[in-house]
Protein backbone atom coordinates (compact mmCIF):
# COMPACT_ATOMS: atom_id res chain seq x y z
CA UNK A 1 0.00 0.00 0.00
CA UNK A 2 1.07 3.41 -0.78
CA UNK A 3 1.40 6.22 1.57
CA UNK A 4 -1.76 8.84 0.68
CA UNK A 5 -2.21 12.71 1.57
CA UNK A 6 -4.24 11.21 4.61
CA UNK A 7 -1.02 9.66 6.19
CA UNK A 8 0.57 12.75 7.19
CA UNK A 9 0.02 15.37 9.84
CA UNK A 10 -0.06 18.59 7.81
CA UNK A 11 -0.02 21.24 10.44
CA UNK A 12 2.47 24.16 9.50
CA UNK A 13 3.65 22.46 6.31
CA UNK A 14 4.32 22.73 2.69
CA UNK A 15 2.96 20.57 -0.03
CA UNK A 16 4.39 20.66 -2.90
CA UNK A 17 1.51 19.10 -4.99
CA UNK A 18 1.66 17.41 -8.69
CA UNK A 19 -1.14 17.93 -10.65
CA UNK A 20 -1.40 16.90 -13.93
CA UNK A 21 -3.24 20.18 -15.71
CA UNK A 22 -2.51 19.69 -19.26
CA UNK A 23 -5.58 20.49 -20.05
CA UNK A 24 -6.92 21.17 -23.80
CA UNK A 25 -6.93 25.16 -25.08
CA UNK A 26 -8.55 27.34 -27.38
CA UNK A 27 -6.41 30.42 -27.13
CA UNK A 28 -6.88 30.93 -23.08
CA UNK A 29 -10.21 29.20 -22.88
CA UNK A 30 -10.21 25.79 -21.10
CA UNK A 31 -12.37 23.41 -23.18
CA UNK A 32 -12.82 20.27 -21.01
CA UNK A 33 -11.69 21.12 -17.20
CA UNK A 34 -12.10 17.43 -15.89
CA UNK A 35 -8.24 16.97 -15.20
CA UNK A 36 -8.39 20.18 -12.76
CA UNK A 37 -11.19 18.86 -11.42
CA UNK A 38 -9.92 16.16 -10.45
CA UNK A 39 -7.11 17.42 -8.32
CA UNK A 40 -9.57 19.47 -6.10
CA UNK A 41 -10.66 16.83 -3.49
CA UNK A 42 -6.96 16.43 -3.01
CA UNK A 43 -5.96 20.16 -2.52
CA UNK A 44 -9.27 20.71 -0.59
CA UNK A 45 -8.01 18.06 2.15
CA UNK A 46 -4.48 19.58 2.36
CA UNK A 47 -6.20 23.21 2.55
CA UNK A 48 -8.39 21.76 5.46
CA UNK A 49 -5.67 19.95 7.13
CA UNK A 50 -3.64 22.86 7.85
CA UNK A 51 -1.18 22.64 5.37
CA UNK A 52 0.05 25.52 2.60
CA UNK A 53 0.60 24.05 -1.37
CA UNK A 54 2.80 24.99 -4.15
CA UNK A 55 0.68 23.67 -7.10
CA UNK A 56 2.96 22.45 -10.03
CA UNK A 57 2.19 20.92 -13.74
CA UNK A 58 2.87 20.63 -17.16
CA UNK A 59 1.07 22.23 -20.08
CA UNK A 60 1.33 20.76 -23.53
CA UNK A 61 5.31 19.92 -25.04
CA UNK A 62 6.64 23.29 -25.27
CA UNK A 63 10.16 21.95 -25.73
CA UNK A 64 11.72 23.82 -22.50
CA UNK A 65 11.35 27.35 -23.50
CA UNK A 66 8.48 30.07 -21.97
CA UNK A 67 6.51 30.04 -24.93
CA UNK A 68 3.28 32.07 -23.88
CA UNK A 69 0.94 29.89 -25.15
CA UNK A 70 1.62 27.10 -22.95
CA UNK A 71 1.24 29.27 -19.88
CA UNK A 72 -0.40 27.92 -16.81
CA UNK A 73 -2.11 31.28 -16.18
CA UNK A 74 -4.86 30.01 -17.35
CA UNK A 75 -5.41 26.99 -14.72
CA UNK A 76 -4.80 29.54 -11.87
CA UNK A 77 -8.13 31.32 -12.80
CA UNK A 78 -10.20 28.33 -13.57
CA UNK A 79 -8.50 26.59 -10.24
CA UNK A 80 -9.52 29.67 -8.11
CA UNK A 81 -13.02 29.56 -9.45
CA UNK A 82 -13.52 25.84 -9.14
CA UNK A 83 -11.96 25.96 -5.24
CA UNK A 84 -13.84 29.59 -4.80
CA UNK A 85 -10.48 30.91 -3.18
CA UNK A 86 -7.62 32.47 -5.06
CA UNK A 87 -4.80 30.19 -5.97
CA UNK A 88 -1.89 32.73 -6.72
CA UNK A 89 -0.17 32.63 -9.95
CA UNK A 90 3.76 32.56 -9.74
CA UNK A 91 5.07 32.85 -13.30
CA UNK A 92 8.31 32.94 -14.01
CA UNK A 93 10.07 31.77 -17.17
CA UNK A 94 12.34 29.70 -15.26
CA UNK A 95 9.68 28.08 -12.96
CA UNK A 96 11.76 28.41 -10.24
CA UNK A 97 13.69 31.75 -9.13
CA UNK A 98 13.81 33.68 -5.93
CA UNK A 99 10.44 35.50 -6.73
CA UNK A 100 8.75 31.87 -6.51
CA UNK A 101 10.82 30.90 -3.92
CA UNK A 102 9.66 33.93 -1.55
CA UNK A 103 5.82 33.60 -2.67
CA UNK A 104 6.16 29.70 -1.74
CA UNK A 105 8.16 30.82 1.96
CA UNK A 106 5.64 33.54 2.46
CA UNK A 107 2.48 31.14 1.84
CA UNK A 108 0.52 31.05 4.99
CA UNK A 109 -1.98 27.28 6.07
CA UNK A 110 -4.52 27.30 3.81
CA UNK A 111 -3.57 28.72 1.13
CA UNK A 112 -2.34 27.82 -2.08
CA UNK A 113 -0.12 29.40 -5.56
CA UNK A 114 0.62 27.75 -9.12
CA UNK A 115 3.96 27.99 -10.70
CA UNK A 116 4.52 28.09 -13.79
CA UNK A 117 4.61 24.83 -16.73
CA UNK A 118 7.66 22.98 -15.82
CA UNK A 119 8.23 21.91 -19.32
CA UNK A 120 9.45 25.56 -19.63
CA UNK A 121 12.39 24.69 -18.30
CA UNK A 122 14.50 21.33 -20.93
CA UNK A 123 15.81 19.56 -17.52
CA UNK A 124 12.29 18.97 -16.69
CA UNK A 125 11.92 15.84 -19.31
CA UNK A 126 15.27 15.07 -18.91
CA UNK A 127 14.51 14.09 -15.19
CA UNK A 128 17.38 16.74 -14.27
CA UNK A 129 18.42 16.45 -10.13
CA UNK A 130 19.17 19.89 -9.84
CA UNK A 131 16.00 21.15 -11.09
CA UNK A 132 14.19 18.21 -9.24
CA UNK A 133 16.17 19.84 -6.19
CA UNK A 134 14.83 23.74 -7.14
CA UNK A 135 11.31 22.14 -7.02
CA UNK A 136 11.57 20.43 -3.99
CA UNK A 137 13.27 22.99 -2.20
CA UNK A 138 9.76 24.98 -2.81
CA UNK A 139 8.22 22.50 0.05
CA UNK A 140 8.30 20.10 2.69
CA UNK A 141 6.59 16.97 0.97
CA UNK A 142 6.15 15.74 -2.55
CA UNK A 143 2.26 15.13 -3.22
CA UNK A 144 1.93 12.98 -5.87
CA UNK A 145 -1.72 13.40 -7.95
CA UNK A 146 -0.69 13.58 -11.80
CA UNK A 147 -2.21 9.84 -12.64
CA UNK A 148 -1.93 11.45 -16.49
CA UNK A 149 2.02 11.83 -16.32
CA UNK A 150 2.42 9.10 -13.97
CA UNK A 151 4.32 7.41 -17.20
CA UNK A 152 6.49 10.05 -17.83
CA UNK A 153 10.10 9.80 -15.10
CA UNK A 154 10.39 13.33 -15.39
CA UNK A 155 11.65 15.77 -12.65
CA UNK A 156 8.51 17.35 -11.59
CA UNK A 157 6.74 13.51 -11.65
CA UNK A 158 9.82 10.92 -9.67
CA UNK A 159 12.91 12.93 -9.83
CA UNK A 160 12.05 15.33 -6.72
CA UNK A 161 11.14 12.69 -4.37
CA UNK A 162 15.00 11.70 -4.20
CA UNK A 163 15.43 15.28 -2.05
CA UNK A 164 11.58 15.31 -0.03
CA UNK A 165 9.33 12.30 1.05
CA UNK A 166 6.60 11.55 -1.77
CA UNK A 167 3.04 10.61 -0.77
CA UNK A 168 0.17 10.38 -3.26
CA UNK A 169 -2.98 12.62 -3.73
CA UNK A 170 -6.27 11.01 -3.78
CA UNK A 171 -6.58 11.25 -7.61
CA UNK A 172 -3.62 8.60 -7.80
CA UNK A 173 -5.59 6.60 -5.20
CA UNK A 174 -8.74 6.69 -6.98
CA UNK A 175 -7.14 5.51 -10.35
CA UNK A 176 -5.22 2.73 -8.63
CA UNK A 177 -8.01 1.51 -7.40
CA UNK A 178 -10.49 1.73 -10.16
CA UNK A 179 -8.25 0.48 -12.78
CA UNK A 180 -6.22 -1.57 -10.24
CA UNK A 181 -8.95 -3.59 -9.11
CA UNK A 182 -10.84 -3.94 -12.56
CA UNK A 183 -7.87 -5.71 -14.44
CA UNK A 184 -6.89 -7.73 -11.31
CA UNK A 185 -9.76 -8.59 -9.19
CA UNK A 186 -12.49 -8.71 -11.90
CA UNK A 187 -15.87 -9.94 -11.21
CA UNK A 188 -16.60 -12.48 -14.17
CA UNK A 189 -17.12 -12.15 -17.00
CA UNK A 190 -14.60 -9.87 -17.51
CA UNK A 191 -14.60 -7.98 -21.18
CA UNK A 192 -11.91 -5.64 -22.37
CA UNK A 193 -12.84 -3.88 -25.74
CA UNK A 194 -9.87 -2.13 -27.39
CA UNK A 195 -10.13 0.09 -30.63
CA UNK A 196 -7.63 3.19 -31.95
CA UNK A 197 -5.73 2.80 -35.06
CA UNK A 198 -2.17 1.00 -34.63
CA UNK A 199 -2.03 -2.42 -33.48
CA UNK A 200 1.40 -2.10 -32.54
CA UNK A 201 1.04 0.46 -29.77
CA UNK A 202 -1.60 -1.84 -28.02
CA UNK A 203 0.32 -5.21 -28.53
CA UNK A 204 1.42 -5.00 -24.89
CA UNK A 205 -1.91 -4.01 -23.54
CA UNK A 206 -4.02 -7.06 -25.35
CA UNK A 207 -1.20 -9.28 -24.64
CA UNK A 208 -1.21 -8.55 -20.83
CA UNK A 209 -5.38 -8.19 -20.74
CA UNK A 210 -5.16 -11.84 -22.30
CA UNK A 211 -4.19 -13.30 -19.48
CA UNK A 212 -6.83 -11.78 -17.26
CA UNK A 213 -10.02 -11.33 -19.68
CA UNK A 214 -12.82 -13.89 -20.66
CA UNK A 215 -13.75 -11.94 -23.25
CA UNK A 216 -11.68 -9.29 -25.82
CA UNK A 217 -13.22 -7.00 -28.42
CA UNK A 218 -10.90 -5.66 -30.96
CA UNK A 219 -12.88 -2.57 -32.88
CA UNK A 220 -11.88 0.65 -34.67
CA UNK A 221 -8.76 1.25 -36.88
CA UNK A 222 -6.70 -1.96 -35.89
CA UNK A 223 -9.01 -4.31 -36.77
CA UNK A 224 -8.38 -4.17 -40.74
CA UNK A 225 -5.21 -4.94 -39.73
CA UNK A 226 -6.37 -8.19 -38.22
CA UNK A 227 -8.60 -8.82 -41.16
CA UNK A 228 -5.68 -8.06 -42.98
CA UNK A 229 -3.98 -10.82 -41.11
CA UNK A 230 -6.64 -13.40 -41.79
CA UNK A 231 -6.15 -13.01 -45.57
CA UNK A 232 -9.28 -10.65 -46.04
CA UNK A 233 -8.88 -7.70 -48.34
CA UNK A 234 -9.97 -4.18 -46.53
CA UNK A 235 -9.64 -1.83 -49.31
CA UNK A 236 -8.24 1.52 -48.50
CA UNK A 237 -8.54 0.58 -44.73
CA UNK A 238 -6.24 1.54 -42.11
CA UNK A 239 -2.83 -0.59 -42.12
CA UNK A 240 -0.47 -1.01 -39.50
CA UNK A 241 1.88 -2.98 -41.77
CA UNK A 242 4.49 -3.74 -39.13
CA UNK A 243 1.79 -4.94 -36.69
CA UNK A 244 0.20 -7.63 -39.25
CA UNK A 245 2.43 -10.62 -37.56
CA UNK A 246 1.83 -9.37 -34.36
CA UNK A 247 -2.04 -9.40 -35.15
CA UNK A 248 -1.90 -13.17 -36.29
CA UNK A 249 0.29 -13.86 -33.08
CA UNK A 250 -2.11 -12.05 -30.48
CA UNK A 251 -5.10 -14.05 -32.72
CA UNK A 252 -3.31 -17.84 -32.17
CA UNK A 253 -2.33 -16.36 -28.61
CA UNK A 254 -6.11 -15.92 -27.86
CA UNK A 255 -7.17 -19.27 -28.90
CA UNK A 256 -4.26 -20.86 -26.87
CA UNK A 257 -5.54 -19.86 -23.89
CA UNK A 258 -9.18 -19.45 -24.29
CA UNK A 259 -10.37 -16.11 -24.65
CA UNK A 260 -13.67 -15.40 -26.53
CA UNK A 261 -11.62 -13.03 -29.20
CA UNK A 262 -14.04 -10.73 -31.02
CA UNK A 263 -13.57 -8.81 -34.16
CA UNK A 264 -16.33 -6.64 -36.23
CA UNK A 265 -18.58 -8.74 -39.23
CA UNK A 266 -19.52 -5.99 -40.81
CA UNK A 267 -17.98 -2.24 -41.23
CA UNK A 268 -19.37 0.67 -42.42
CA UNK A 269 -16.80 2.20 -45.51
CA UNK A 270 -17.08 5.21 -47.47
CA UNK A 271 -15.14 6.61 -50.29
CA UNK A 272 -12.86 8.92 -48.20
CA UNK A 273 -11.64 10.15 -44.82
CA UNK A 274 -14.46 12.69 -44.71
CA UNK A 275 -18.23 13.07 -42.85
CA UNK A 276 -20.28 13.84 -45.85
CA UNK A 277 -18.30 10.97 -47.83
CA UNK A 278 -21.08 8.68 -49.59
CA UNK A 279 -21.03 5.32 -47.06
CA UNK A 280 -22.35 1.77 -46.78
CA UNK A 281 -22.56 -1.36 -44.53
CA UNK A 282 -20.27 -4.39 -45.86
CA UNK A 283 -19.54 -7.60 -44.34
CA UNK A 284 -16.05 -7.79 -43.78
CA UNK A 285 -15.32 -10.35 -46.64
CA UNK A 286 -16.58 -7.44 -49.03
CA UNK A 287 -14.84 -4.38 -48.46
CA UNK A 288 -14.72 -2.72 -52.08
CA UNK A 289 -11.45 -1.88 -52.95
CA UNK A 290 -11.64 1.53 -53.56
CA UNK A 291 -13.33 1.95 -49.87
CA UNK A 292 -11.84 2.71 -46.49
CA UNK A 293 -13.66 1.24 -43.14
CA UNK A 294 -14.37 4.16 -40.72
CA UNK A 295 -17.07 2.27 -38.24
CA UNK A 296 -18.35 -0.99 -37.29
CA UNK A 297 -21.98 -2.18 -38.87
CA UNK A 298 -25.07 -2.86 -37.22
CA UNK A 299 -24.60 -6.74 -36.83
CA UNK A 300 -21.16 -6.31 -35.08
CA UNK A 301 -22.93 -3.81 -32.55
CA UNK A 302 -25.50 -6.15 -31.98
CA UNK A 303 -22.77 -8.72 -31.54
CA UNK A 304 -20.62 -6.74 -29.38
CA UNK A 305 -23.63 -5.28 -26.74
CA UNK A 306 -24.80 -8.67 -26.28
CA UNK A 307 -21.25 -9.93 -25.30
CA UNK A 308 -21.21 -6.64 -22.95
CA UNK A 309 -24.46 -7.43 -21.34
CA UNK A 310 -23.41 -10.76 -20.40
CA UNK A 311 -20.52 -9.29 -18.39
CA UNK A 312 -19.31 -7.50 -15.24
CA UNK A 313 -16.74 -5.74 -15.76
CA UNK A 314 -15.36 -3.44 -18.48
CA UNK A 315 -12.43 -2.01 -19.67
CA UNK A 316 -12.89 0.13 -22.41
CA UNK A 317 -9.84 1.44 -24.73
CA UNK A 318 -10.43 2.95 -28.08
CA UNK A 319 -12.98 4.26 -30.41
CA UNK A 320 -14.80 1.82 -32.72
CA UNK A 321 -14.36 3.91 -35.68
CA UNK A 322 -13.94 8.14 -36.27
CA UNK A 323 -16.07 9.15 -33.65
CA UNK A 324 -14.94 12.49 -34.40
CA UNK A 325 -17.15 12.31 -37.56
CA UNK A 326 -21.32 12.43 -36.82
CA UNK A 327 -21.46 9.77 -39.41
CA UNK A 328 -19.22 7.61 -38.28
CA UNK A 329 -19.67 7.75 -34.77
CA UNK A 330 -22.51 5.26 -34.69
CA UNK A 331 -20.45 2.30 -33.27
CA UNK A 332 -18.52 3.90 -30.68
CA UNK A 333 -22.13 5.89 -29.34
CA UNK A 334 -23.05 2.17 -29.02
CA UNK A 335 -20.48 0.74 -26.98
CA UNK A 336 -21.07 3.81 -24.86
CA UNK A 337 -24.61 3.53 -24.23
CA UNK A 338 -23.90 -0.41 -23.63
CA UNK A 339 -21.76 0.41 -20.94
CA UNK A 340 -24.02 3.26 -19.28
CA UNK A 341 -27.05 0.60 -19.17
CA UNK A 342 -25.56 -2.51 -17.86
CA UNK A 343 -25.26 -3.54 -14.31
CA UNK A 344 -21.45 -4.35 -14.01
CA UNK A 345 -18.06 -2.28 -13.35
CA UNK A 346 -17.09 0.06 -16.37
CA UNK A 347 -14.03 1.18 -16.45
CA UNK A 348 -12.71 4.02 -19.16
CA UNK A 349 -9.05 3.74 -20.01
CA UNK A 350 -8.97 7.78 -20.72
CA UNK A 351 -7.61 9.56 -23.64
CA UNK A 352 -10.08 9.06 -26.82
CA UNK A 353 -12.61 6.76 -25.49
CA UNK A 354 -12.60 9.38 -22.28
CA UNK A 355 -13.31 11.67 -24.86
CA UNK A 356 -15.93 9.66 -26.64
CA UNK A 357 -17.87 8.92 -23.25
CA UNK A 358 -18.04 12.66 -22.59
CA UNK A 359 -18.98 13.82 -25.73
CA UNK A 360 -22.06 11.64 -25.82
CA UNK A 361 -22.83 12.76 -21.97
CA UNK A 362 -22.58 9.82 -20.66
CA UNK A 363 -19.77 10.28 -18.17
CA UNK A 364 -21.59 9.99 -14.80
CA UNK A 365 -22.71 6.88 -16.26
CA UNK A 366 -19.59 5.14 -15.66
CA UNK A 367 -17.89 3.73 -12.67
CA UNK A 368 -14.62 5.47 -13.51
CA UNK A 369 -13.01 7.47 -16.26
CA UNK A 370 -9.33 7.49 -16.27
CA UNK A 371 -7.72 11.02 -16.44
CA UNK A 372 -4.37 9.63 -17.79
CA UNK A 373 -4.37 8.30 -21.89
CA UNK A 374 -0.75 7.17 -22.16
CA UNK A 375 -0.54 6.81 -18.11
CA UNK A 376 -3.80 4.19 -18.05
CA UNK A 377 -2.61 2.45 -21.33
CA UNK A 378 0.62 1.19 -19.31
CA UNK A 379 -1.07 0.91 -16.03
CA UNK A 380 -3.11 -2.10 -18.14
CA UNK A 381 -0.20 -2.92 -19.74
CA UNK A 382 0.88 -4.27 -16.03
CA UNK A 383 3.97 -1.77 -15.78
CA UNK A 384 4.82 -0.39 -12.81
CA UNK A 385 4.45 3.77 -13.85
CA UNK A 386 7.55 5.52 -12.42
CA UNK A 387 5.51 8.65 -10.87
CA UNK A 388 4.18 6.29 -8.79
CA UNK A 389 6.81 3.69 -8.01
CA UNK A 390 8.42 6.69 -5.70
CA UNK A 391 5.47 7.09 -3.24
CA UNK A 392 6.58 5.70 -0.17
CA UNK A 393 5.13 2.42 1.16
CA UNK A 394 3.16 2.07 3.79
C1 LIG B 1 -1.38 13.36 -21.26
O1 LIG B 1 -2.12 14.25 -21.68
O2 LIG B 1 -1.44 12.18 -21.68
C2 LIG B 1 -0.43 13.68 -20.15
O3 LIG B 1 -0.66 14.94 -19.63
C3 LIG B 1 0.99 13.48 -20.55
O4 LIG B 1 1.38 14.38 -21.53
P1 LIG B 1 2.65 14.03 -22.44
O5 LIG B 1 2.25 12.91 -23.35
O6 LIG B 1 2.98 15.30 -23.19
O7 LIG B 1 3.77 13.61 -21.53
Amino acid sequence: MKKTIRDIDWAGKRAVMRADFNVPLDGDVITDDIRIKAALPSIEYLLDHGASIVLMSHLGRPKGEAKPEFSLAPVAKRLSELLGKEVKFVPSDVVVDDNVRKAAADLKAGEAMLIENVRYRAEETKNDPGFAKDLASLGDIFVQDAFGTAHRAHSSTTGIADYIPAVSGFLIEKELKFLGEAVNNPKRPFAAVMGGAKVKDKIPVITNLLDKVDILIVGGGMAYTFFKSQGYSIGTSLLDEEGLDLAADILKLAAEKGVKFMLPVDVVCADEFANDSPHDTYDIDEIPDNRMGLDIGEETIKLFTDALKASKTVVWNGPMGVFEMDNFAVGTKAIAECLAEIDATTVIGGGDSAAAVAKFGLADKMTHISTGGGASLEFLEGIELPGIAIIEDK
